[in-house]
């Protein structure tokens, strides 16, 4: 295994990727887009940071690893680390046991719609599939707004709805421009990772078929199908054959969730499309734009290592999801009526310097609105999650995957076993890190705890991150605080909010 190192400058630059606009984004090494990050199974990730941003806290969370063993690497503010202030440098240092589709970004709330995001691609020497070639695309929505200047409208009493901004456009590999050269025949590995703030996208490719082998790093037996549905943060891998063309080029097509919109600006192009290239010199054909999708159902996917359905839990969390408005009049969101605020010491070290931990949880030590939930070593933990809102949300886990034993309809209302029980999935479930929960529908999920850490569980919809829609499992506390040492640099960017507890 190898040790791959990247620095990376985090500064404000200018660009304009949907060619409407030009706005600052946040560049890496004074470049937008930011690079890929590429590794292979095995290997140590060193990520040095430097904050030259001016105005600006920054932090990176690599979506979808595991951070076994180190949490404190895991980049969410105030969860598992400080958020690091402009003109310091802090090193993210871990290795990875997983292969596939990730993704990096900033998880200092609000901050990676405007341009912190990037593809992490974590190579497999022992790919259980056959390809001649891989090619990873990014899709987005792009509003041509900072975050700064939209979210204290958002959360403010004069959008009382909690209506979210709606993008200005789609991109595909941050731009509308792309043309991907196709090799008669050929076999490609196309790997795709939303790394929108908001918007689901649907992906088609013109008189096309992919066959998916592998979603949030989960290799899955492979299914064929004609489009591919991908919330906020998930990914997908498929396998697509080239034609045996040379005179033609097709659409590949990505077009954004509209139900989540409020309101459809007739300015808006909610498509994004862009060309397998068999031929330079022939047309680029118009594409074929839809109104209504039947994506693939991820839940019908079998992951390939054919685990099998996890024991009965040894607890059963509910969460239900709801929207209201608080005394000032704004709009948030909310598990089981309690939306999250940061805390104002990172959660982990807090628990790393509190001495009687399980007793306090609940109480003293992290208040209530962190919406705290101790996980204990190796515990099967079923969530039952009932949306009561009428939107849809991709719900995310860090640090493990976690097996889908249903998800309704929407407007299932919230679950129960008796409606649900023929739906139950009990053989094989598919896994994943990041599951879309239908409006006013639900879900069941379980998992293992099997990775100590304290992990978020929220909404990967930014703006439903701000507003709230977010609880902390604290994982194993008693392991963390007998093995998990921070590093100094770590310590050094609190600058107080430490709780002046840093451990020695
Ligand atoms: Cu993609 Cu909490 O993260």
């Amino acid at each position: 295994a190898a040790t791959v190192i990247y620095d990376f400058n985090i500064s404000w630059v200018t660009a304009n990727p949907d060619g409407l606009s030009k706005r600052q984004v946040i560049g890496i090494n004074n470049r937008w887009p930011p690079p890929k990050i590429d590794a292979q199974v095995g290997d140590r990730l060193i990520v040095n940071l430097l904050n030259s941003l001016g105005d600006e806290d920054t932090s990176l969370h690599f979506h979808g690893l595991f951070m076994n063993g180190s949490t404190h690497m895991d980049g969410s503010s105030m969860v598992t680390q400080c958020p690091i202030p402009p003109g310091a440098s802090f090193t993210y240092n871990f290795t990875i046991d997983q292969p596939g589709t990730y993704w990096y970004h900033s998880h200092t709330q609000g901050q990676y719609p405007d341009g912190l995001r990037g593809p992490l691609i974590i190579h497999d020497p022992k790919t259980p599939f056959q390809y001649d070639e891989e090619i990873v695309l990014t899709v987005s929505d792009w509003y041509h707004d900072r975050m700064s200047v939209l979210q204290p409208h958002f959360l403010s009493k004069y959008n009382p709805t909690g209506a979210e901004p709606v993008p200005n456009s789609a991109l595909m590999n941050d731009t509308q421009n792309l043309t991907v050269p196709m090799v008669p025949e050929r076999t490609y590995l196309f790997r795709i990772v939303n790394m929108g703030a908001f918007a689901g996208q649907y992906v088609w490719i013109e008189d096309h078929n992919m066959t998916v082998v592998e979603m949030d790093g989960v290799y899955v037996h492979p299914k064929e199908t004609t489009m591919i549905y991908l919330a906020a943060a998930q990914r997908c891998s498929f396998l697509l054959k080239a034609r045996n063309e040379t005179a033609r080029n097709f659409a590949i097509i990505a077009s954004m969730d509209r139900t989540l919109f409020d309101t459809i600006p007739p300015s808006l192009n909610p498509n994004v499309t862009s060309y397998l290239l068999y031929n330079t010199t022939a047309p680029l054909p118009s594409p074929n734009l839809l109104d209504t999708f039947t994506p693939l159902d991820d839940t019908h996917l079998r992951p390939r290592d054919n685990i099998g359905i996890l024991p009965p839990p040894d607890q059963t969390i509910t969460l239900n999801i709801s929207m209201s408005n608080l005394a000032s009049g704004a709009n948030y969101a909310f598990f089981n009526n309690i939306t999250y605020t940061p805390p104002l010491v990172p959660t982990l070290y807090t628990l790393l310097s509190s001495p009687n931990l399980t007793t306090t949880l609940h109480s003293t030590i992290y208040g209530t609105y962190t919406n705290p939930y101790l996980l204990p070593h190796n515990s099967i933990v079923q969530l039952i999650l009932n949306n009561l809102d009428t939107g849809r949300h991709p719900f995310h886990l860090h640090g493990h995957t976690f097996q889908i034993l249903h998800r309704s309809a929407p407007n299932a209302g919230p679950w129960s076993w008796s409606d649900n029980n023929s739906e139950y999935n009990h053989k094989s479930p598919m896994r994943r890190d990041t599951l879309s929960v239908e409006p006013n529908g639900n879900a069941v999920v379980r998992f293992k705890a099997d990775n100590p850490g304290v992990w978020l569980f929220h909404c990967h919809v930014e703006w439903h991150m701000l507003s709230g829609l977010a609880v902390t499992f604290i994982e194993a506390p008693n392991i963390l605080q007998r093995t998990l040492k921070v590093p100094d640099d770590h310590w050094a960017v609190c600058r107080g909010k430490d709780g002046g507890r840093s451990v020695p």
